[in-house]
């Protein structure tokens, strides 16, 4: 690693993408790329986080993000624990309070967290003593996502600043969404959402995008083509008339895809559904698909921000055996 581990983050938690600067992202990204480099070595293992522990506890199911997350705090050197909602005491009534209590009670390091409820993360954030990072939240926020969605453009393209970038789907239940609008805004590219309008926030003008309903308008000269699944899990109630039809207008197909930039990518942050939001044939297109790489980006990125957030004064281990309590977590946490 290079001399970049001197440095520690201005955030004590990273609970989204909000309130993060250019240098922020950027700083996150660079040591991302060196976790890149290191990731696809044969030894893989460093021990920057020996002797901690981190606990993912999740409230709704994931494939990639626990499982590159559990990997990431490996990689590192770090005691992972992993507890989903359907094995803890949440079941027999606790609440999410209590839950964080009885964990910081047992001294983690960090604590990576995923709700169904927009806010959760925060509100839990407030009561431990470590650093807590949102794997996501309700339809509000999934930084490490839209980090990990940056880092493939930037390897790809060089650069985020004056891209223009099309979201395309279920825009209004997408934490995805709403974390990636932000970090490109901060760094400078332009935004399309494209969705039907039950499919779109109100106001969406005011996060800064240009709203289409049309996928060959709002296709058209774009850089990058970011596809979201259907979020059914979190509507009540119809948003679309049927998956064939909303294949029909909304869905990423060939004739569609002709109206992007001839060396356009596509992306998803998946779990795909094939034949919904997007033609099978095109996620596995070598050319212009990089949603496998997005998967290894994302392991990469959660070793970044691991790394970047034990740096914190306040964060690092005990010097030695005698240091005693005012070197524990309480220690120096502004
Ligand atoms: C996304 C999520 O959970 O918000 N998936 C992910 O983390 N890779 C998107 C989704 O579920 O559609």
């Amino acid at each position: 690693m290079s001399d970049i581990s001197s440095s520690a983050p201005p955030f004590r938690h990273l609970l989204g993408i909000e309130g993060l600067s250019p240098s922020d992202i950027s700083e996150i990204l660079d040591l991302s790329d060196e976790y890149v480099a290191q990731n696809r070595q044969v030894d893989k293992k460093r021990s920057i986080l020996g002797g901690r522990a981190q606990i993912n506890l999740f409230f709704e199911t994931s494939t990639r993000t626990q499982t590159s997350f559990e990997l990431a705090g490996k990689r590192l050197g770090a005691d992972v624990i992993n507890m989903t909602a359907t094995a803890s005491a949440i079941k027999k009534g606790e609440t999410l309070i209590d839950t964080a209590a009885t964990l910081n009670a047992m001294h983690p390091d960090a604590l990576v967290v995923r709700h169904p409820h927009s806010g959760a993360v925060a509100l839990l954030s407030q009561k431990m003593d470590c650093s807590v990072i949102n794997a996501g939240d309700g339809s509000h926020e999934h930084p490490t996502q839209a980090l990990l969605d940056a880092l493939t453009i930037r390897r790809r393209l060089g650069q985020l600043h004056g891209l223009t970038v099309a979201i395309c789907g279920d825009i209004l239940h997408s934490r995805v969404a709403r974390s990636n609008i932000m970090l490109l805004n901060i760094m400078g590219a332009h935004v399309r959402a494209i969705a039907p309008p039950t499919l779109l926030p109100v106001a969406m003008e005011r996060m800064g995008v240009e709203v289409f309903h049309d996928m060959t308008q709002g296709l058209e000269d774009v850089d990058i083509v970011m596809m979201l699944r259907l979020q059914n899990e979190r509507m009540r109630g119809a948003f679309v008339p049927s998956t064939r039809e909303y294949y029909h207008f909304f869905g990423l197909d060939r004739e569609k895809l002709a109206k992007a930039k001839p060396e356009a990518l596509i992306m998803h942050p998946g779990p795909m559904n094939r034949g919904v939001e997007i033609d099978s044939e095109l996620a596995d297109d070598i050319n212009r698909s990089v949603i496998r790489e997005q998967v290894e980006m994302g392991v990469a990125v959660r070793m970044a921000v691991l790394d970047l957030l034990s740096r914190r004064p306040g964060n690092q281990p005990p010097v030695g055996p005698d240091t005693g309590p005012e070197t524990g977590p309480e220690g120096a946490q502004p």
